[in-house]
C-alpha cells in the first residue's frame, strides 16, 4: 500500500517523526498540517498546510484533500480537541488516541481515578477539589510535602510543588484560591521524593511495545536551577536502562503502562492507539506515577526516534491496524543525549526574531531537529520557544554527550543550552540522590 502520512504539528518532535518516517523502506509520501511552517519538516514533505491543529474539521479537511491514508498526531492539544475522532470518522486512521482516551493526559484526576479503580499501583495520596471545602485539613495533613495541580491541560504551568514554588501554607492556599476563582478544579497530592524518568510505549489498544527509559531535565539552567520549561534535554543509556534505576523500577513502569492500557480499553470501550507516556518517579517505595501523557514526549522522542532501528511507518501502520504484536520494535544499543538550544530569556521572557545559524555539516552520530523557528526573508529566525534540538548518539553516554555538546556549541548568537545535561557530574548527582532516597 502506498501510504500518504499526515503529520499534525510542527515542533522538533514532529521534525523527528517526519525524519523517522522518511527513513522507512515503505517510502511513504509525507504531508504536514500545522500552525507554523517548520523548514526542517517542509524539506521532508510534499505538501504543507497551515491552519489550526485544534480544529478537527480543518485537520480532517486537509487530510482528505491530500488523500492521507494515515495521520500521526504530535502534540496533546489536538488529541484533547478530538482531532483523532474526526480523522477516524473520515476513515483516516490516526496514531494518537481519541478525545475520551486522551483524558489520561487532559484530566489529571481521570488518570489518578483510573489507577485507583483498576487497582493499578503507583498513585500517591491525592484528592480532587471543586471547592475550597476541607482544603485546609488536607494541606495540613501533608504540610510541606504536597503538590497542587490544575486538573486540566495547562501547558506545564498548572503544577506547583512545596519547597519549589510553594514556600508556606499561605502560598498553597493562595494558589488553590486562584484556581478555584478561575473555575478550575484542582488536585492536592503527596509530594514524592526521588528521580523522575519517562517510559513510553507504542500501543495498539492491546499490545504494548516499550521504549527505552529516558530522563528529561525540566529546569532552565545548569545544576537544575531556574524556572521549569518544556524540557531542556534528555538522555538514554546503552542498555536502555538509566544509571539510577534498578531493573525492577523499569519492569514496574512497564507493568503500569500495560495495565493502564488495559484499563483504558475497558473504561472507554475503545482501544488506545498511539504512544502511552508514563511520567514516573523512582522513590523509596518503588515507582510512583507523576502523570500520564497521551503522546510522544518532547524531547524524549528525539532521542528515541533517532535510536529506533525498526521501520517507524510500519509501526504506525500496525498501531492503527492493531497488529503491533506482529511487528518488531528495536532500538540501537547505543546511548543518546539531546540538548535544546533556546533563546536568551527562555522560558519567561525569551528574545524573539534572532537569526539562527545552523552548523554546516553534522559530525557522525549527531542529528538536529528544528523547533520554534520560522523563515523570514530567507533567514531562519527563532520565534521564542525551544529553538533547535541536537541529539548525539554513541557507545556510552559520555560519547553521546560529547557529540551533542560539540554541535550545540556551534550555534552562535543570543541562545543558550544546558552544557551539564548527560555529563558525568550531573549523572553522578542523580545516582547519589537516588541512593539517599532509597536509604531514607
Ligand atoms: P506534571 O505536569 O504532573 O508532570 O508536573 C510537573 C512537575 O511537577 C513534574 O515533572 C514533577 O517534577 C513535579 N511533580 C508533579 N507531581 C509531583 C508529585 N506528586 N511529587 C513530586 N513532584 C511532582
Ligand atoms: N518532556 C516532557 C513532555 O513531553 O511533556
Amino acid at each position: 500500500m502506498n501510504e500518504t502520512i499526515l503529520i499534525v504539528g510542527s515542533g522538533a518532535r514532529e521534525h523527528a517523526i517526519a525524519t523517522a518516517l522518511a527513513r522507512s523502506p515503505l517510502q511513504p509520501k509525507l504531508v504536514c498540517f500545522s500552525g507554523a511552517r517548520n523548514p526542517g519538516i517542509l524539506a521532508l514533505c510534499s505538501a504543507y498546510g497551515v491552519g489550526s491543529i485544534t480544529d478537527p474539521a480543518a485537520v480532517t479537511g486537509y487530510a482528505r484533500e491530500q488523500r492521507a491514508t494515515m495521520a500521526v498526531i504530535g502534540p496533546e492539544a489536538p488529541l484533547a480537541a478530538g482531532v483523532a475522532d474526526a480523522l477516524w470518522a473520515a476513515k483516516i486512521p490516526a496514531v494518537g488516541p481519541t478525545q475520551s482516551l486522551a483524558r489520561i493526559e487532559s484530566s489529571k484526576s481521570f488518570a489518578r481515578d483510573l489507577l485507583t479503580k483498576y487497582k493499578i499501583p503507583g498513585n500517591p495520596f491525592f484528592q480532587r477539589f471543586d471547592s475550597l471545602d476541607g482544603l485546609e485539613e488536607v494541606l495540613a495533613l501533608y504540610a510541606n510535602r504536597h503538590v497542587i495541580k490544575d486538573d486540566g491541560l495547562a501547558g506545564g504551568k498548572g503544577v506547583k510543588v512545596c519547597g519549589d514554588h510553594l514556600l508556606c501554607m499561605k502560598d498553597s492556599l493562595e494558589f488553590c484560591r486562584e484556581l478555584f476563582v478561575h473555575g478550575h478544579p484542582f488536585i492536592v497530592e503527596e509530594k514524592i521524593e526521588g528521580e523522575e524518568f519517562s517510559l513510553m510505549s507504542f500501543c495498539d489498544g492491546a499490545t504494548l511495545r516499550h521504549m527505552p527509559a529516558v530522563q528529561d531535565h525540566k529546569r532552565a539552567y545548569e545544576g537544575d536551577k531556574g524556572p521549569n520549561t518544556g524540557g531542556m534535554g534528555t538522555y538514554t543509556d546503552v542498555a536502555h536502562k538509566l544509571p539510577f534505576l534498578a531493573d525492577a523500577d523499569i519492569a514496574m513502569a512497564q507493568e503500569i503502562n500495560q495495565r493502564v492500557a488495559a484499563a483504558l480499553a475497558e473504561e472507554c470501550g475503545a482501544p488506545y492507539q498511539g504512544v502511552l507516556y508514563g511520567g514516573f518517579m523512582a522513590s523509596r517505595d518503588g515507582v510512583k506515577l507523576i502523570e500520564y501523557n497521551a503522546r510522544f514526549g518532547d524531547p524524549e522522542s528525539l532521542n528515541l526516534l533517532t535510536l529506533l532501528k525498526s521501520d517507524f511507518a510500519a509501526i504506525c501502520r500496525s498501531i492503527v491496524d492493531r497488529t503491533l504484536a506482529d511487528v518488531s520494535v528495536q532500538f540501537a544499543a547505543e546511548a543518546s543525549v539531546c540538548k535544546y538550544v533556546v533563546p536568551e530569556g527562555y522560558p519567561d521572557n525569551p528574545r524573539k526574531g534572532d537569526a539562527v545559524l545552523l552548523p554546516g555539516e553534522l559530525p557522525e552520530g549527531a542529528a538536529m531537529f528544528l523547533s520554534a523557528v520560522d523563515v523570514k526573508d530567507n533567514v531562519l529566525i527563532a520565534t521564542g520557544s525551544r529553538t533547535i534540538a541536537i541529539v548525539g548518539t554513541g557507545a556510552t553516554i559520555d560519547d553521546a554527550e560529547a557529540v551533542c555538546e560539540r554541535v550545540a556549541q556551534q550555534i552562535p548568537g543570543p541562545f543558550f543550552h544546558r552544557a551539564d545535561i548527560g555529563t558525568r557530574p550531573t549523572i553522578a548527582r542523580r545516582v547519589e540522590h537516588m541512593k539517599v532516597v532509597r536509604s531514607a
